[in-house]
């Protein structure tokens, strides 16, 4: 099968061999902290330091990362594909553009990233933050959140990816379970759109049965076989273009 506009969904699956926690594994990050004290606008007015501190350690943690095979063969599928490709990741790590993607849209924010809430304004934060954090643009200072999405909030870029979405013909979800929406109705978006829609990861999710296909086992092995099949798989395409075959 040949595509020409292909959108990849990822999820914390993609990156649990470079070291990261998932979240609903068993030992996953959400079986440890309770979402609604650190993942939502109400946790974070109740208890500021508790959510700085949280996201403080996973931003430490990525200082002691790297991308993995299967982030590589991601940003070698859309260095080498011809057609139109967004990845759109659901982890808030910076992983994906590490390894060289740059067709990327963090639908649920990005660790290194601030946000100030007095005057809008982002900017890349690469340190701890604190209740005392002052704003780069505006300096306002203890009014500076983490530049994530939380739960009861609007994920970006979605009018970019659902437009995506609409004219895909091949839509790829990787190691995500499916339990949160918006990402996990994107599958039956692009069935709407009339794309083949293939699901890579560890185990079947919340919604594999809306899949055509489904390939699973650990990231870094099969994310590399299905990039290196599909772009194999275009160059037969491309060459019966040039040379029909009898
Ligand atoms: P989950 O932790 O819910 O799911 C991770 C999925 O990856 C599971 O289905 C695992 O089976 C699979 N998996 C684990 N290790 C894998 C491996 N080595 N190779 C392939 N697959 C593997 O994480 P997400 O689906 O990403 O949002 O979670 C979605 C959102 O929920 C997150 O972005 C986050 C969380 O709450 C917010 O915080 C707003």
């Amino acid at each position: 099968m040949s595509f020409e506009r292909i959108v990849i969904l990822t999820g914390a699956g993609v990156s649990a061999e470079s070291g990261i926690d998932t979240f609903r594994d068993s030992g996953g990050i959400w079986s440890k902290v309770d979402y609604r004290d650190v993942a939502t606008p109400e946790g974070f007015a109740r208890n500021p330091a508790k959510v700085h501190d949280f996201y403080n350690q996973r931003r430490r943690g990525l200082l002691r990362v790297q991308p993995n095979a299967a982030h590589r063969a991601l940003a070698r599928l859309e260095a080498v594909f011809g057609g139109s490709f967004l990845l759109v990741t659901q982890n808030i790590d910076d992983l994906h553009e590490s390894a060289g993607s740059r067709k990327l849209a963090h639908m649920h924010g990005e660790i290194n990233t601030a946000l100030c809430e007095a005057c809008g304004a982002r900017s890349r934060w690469s340190g701890d933050m604190t209740i005392n954090s002052q704003c780069p643009h505006c300096s306002t200072v203890g009014r500076m959140r983490v530049d994530v999405v939380w739960f009861g909030e609007m994920p970006y870029h979605m009018d970019r990816i659902e437009a995506a979405l609409a004219r895909c013909d091949l839509f790829v979800s990787i190691g995500t379970s499916g339990n949160v929406y918006p990402a996990a109705g994107f599958v039956e978006q692009a069935n709407a759109a009339g794309a083949h829609t293939v699901e890579l990861n560890l185990e079947p999710s919340e919604g594999h049965s809306s899949f055509s296909d489904a390939i699973y086992g650990r990231a870094t092995e099969i994310v590399p076989e299905f990039v290196r099949r599909l772009l194999a798989a275009e160059v037969d395409a491309a060459f019966e273009r040039i040379v029909p075959l009898p």
